[in-house]
């Protein structure tokens, strides 16, 4: 609960605090981004590196819990024609919006309601993958019981369950930013006012603190980053009705306490690793693995998780095991995608150690980014390139080298192969989601569920128009009409169209 503000609703009054969250969404649209950690593909790949089976993600019953303007569920919908999604969602405008874009991308597969999640229709059935991303922190302790508890009657049995949360000691940091705004923007009723003071009073704080040594100066950082940050976050999240931060081992033993467990992590990357010296990793290696979990979110200061829980009855696998990644894919992380794209290959190229190895091969995979490659291709790649008797050689340490790329995040695994094209052809096509997004919003979701910043003017009334029924030609001369002032549209549609391929939203 917002602390010292007397604009807030008495903590007490459930319906008034569900009502003011409501209505503040309401005022202020939160605009969902995809996010690529909650789609049911990527849940399962982690499941299956953890030796569990998983529900056949492109065939999969998906709920989202608060699945707002829909932006992330909707496009995992048109991506799994045969799936079946449900989003629900206590703000009307929120749903109304989703709907819209259901219905704009003609999807028979997906269902959207306006509803308190506390009045979830009891017809609803089962899911394989329950979604409730930006929600368990956001809402009151008892909407927080109604969630787990709704996880537990509406998993399926082999289902997994995604929720994020803020997390402490991070968010501890966040607080102190939290605890000089909300007071200050205590009694203003207006949202676009508490944004605009609160932001204000961030940026003075910010400017304040910069210079001042120690601590102070990490936390200019803290009020910069409200000052900066979009505005529908700040009423959302920064001063949010509610905003419960909670240490892993606490919604841990919650969720226990309603029959389920904590899996791991949902991004390969965050899963421990060793990266903090020689006695700490001896440490960590010794801890049991919720103890290991707790001190590295101290080591990190984690500030926000993205959790996945199971039936506890269900069993929890084993680790991680390079061995699993056998017969999946693996692609660049944007990370190193960004990083490769404007280094020279041939700086690497002529060293055979496994590090040198290893660079080439996220050479490799930045230049095919963002599609992914199969795991069998890429090992008998690495077993061919070590130096001669290399440990490389044998693929059990490539696909261990493998392993150890995506928990630092340069790679990427997937259990299903990424679809997206490396180049455009002669009849380009781009997803409908994004030409659908391309003129209404300032990002485009990937064929990896990705978003990616999508401002450009021309691109923007381009994109659309990329529906598999232009030739190269067709799109110069509309594209001559869209920049009349253009000298050469043929050349510049071969621009935009590689561009289009690079970011991942045309067809293979
Ligand atoms: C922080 S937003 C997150 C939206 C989206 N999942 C995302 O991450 O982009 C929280 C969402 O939860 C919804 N919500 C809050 N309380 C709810 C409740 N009791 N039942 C259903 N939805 C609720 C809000 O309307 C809002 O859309």
């Amino acid at each position: 609960m917002t602390p010292n503000d007397p604009a807030a609703p008495d903590a007490t009054d459930r319906e008034s605090v569900t009502a003011s969250i409501k209505a503040s969404y309401e005022a202020i649209r939160y605009r969902s981004r995809p996010c690529p950690t909650s789609a049911p593909a990527r849940i399962a790949t982690v499941a299956r590196l953890m030796g569990l089976d998983t529900p056949d993600p492109t065939t999969a019953r998906v709920l989202e819990i608060g699945c707002g303007d829909g932006g992330n569920l909707v496009p995992m919908a048109a991506a799994a024609p045969q799936g079946r999604y449900v989003g629900v969602d206590l703000s009307p405008g929120a749903i109304a919006e989703a709907r819209a874009m259901a219905s704009d991308l003609a999807l028979s597969n997906v269902e959207l309601d306006a509803v308190d999640l506390r009045d979830l229709p009891p017809g609803l059935g089962t899911f394989d993958y329950i979604i409730a991303h930006g929600f368990y922190s956001w809402v009151p302790a008892d909407v927080r019981e109604v969630l787990l508890g709704t996880l537990r009657r509406r998993l399926s049995p082999d289902g997994i369950a995604f929720v994020s949360h803020n997390t402490m000691p991070g968010c501890a940091l966040r607080g102190i930013a939290w605890s000089l705004l909300r007071p200050h923007v205590a009694g203003i009723g207006d949202p676009a006012r508490r944004i605009s003071e609160a932001r204000s009073m961030a940026a003075l704080v910010a400017e304040a603190m910069a210079d001042q040594p120690g601590l102070a100066g990490v936390l200019a950082g803290e009020f910069r980053d409200v000052a900066e940050r979009h505005e529908f976050h700040v009423l959302h999240d920064d001063l949010a009705v509610v905003n419960h931060p909670v240490l892993l081992r606490e919604i841990v033993a919650e969720a226990d306490a309603h029959g389920l467990a904590w899996l791991a992590d949902a991004d390969v990357y965050r899963h421990p690793a060793p990266a903090y010296g020689e006695k700490m990793n001896a440490w960590l290696a010794a801890a049991d693995r919720l103890t290991r979990e707790h001190v590295i979110d101290h080591l990190r200061l984690r500030r926000y998780r993205e959790s996945l829980f199971v039936h506890r009855a269900r069993g929890l696998g084993t680790p991680l095991a390079g061995e699993r990644l056998a017969n999946m894919h693996v692609g660049a992380s944007n990370t190193t995608a960004e990083r490769h794209g404007s280094a020279p290959r041939s700086q690497a190229d002529g060293d055979r150690t496994p590090a040198g190895v290893q660079r080439m091969l996220l050479g490799r995979l930045a230049a095919v980014h963002p599609a992914s490659v199969p795991v069998q291709e890429v090992v008998s790649w690495i077993t061919s390139h070590g130096s001669a008797g290399s440990t490389l050689a044998a693929p059990a340490n490539a696909l261990r080298l493998l392993l150890s790329a995506c928990l630092m995040g340069a790679i990427v695994p997937f259990a299903w192969p990424l679809r997206a094209a490396q180049g455009a052809g002669a009849m380009p096509r781009a997803s409908a989601v994004a030409r659908w997004q391309a003129s209404r919003r300032d990002f485009v979701v990937n064929l990896r569920h990705d978003s990616v910043v999508f401002d450009d003017p021309v691109r923007r009334r381009l994109l659309p128009l990329v529906d598999g029924t232009r030739t190269r030609d067709a799109l110069a001369l509309e594209l001559a009409a869209i920049s009349p002032h253009a000298a050469d549209p043929r050349r510049l549609v071969d621009e935009h169209l590689a561009h289009f391929a690079r970011i991942g939203v045309l067809e293979a």
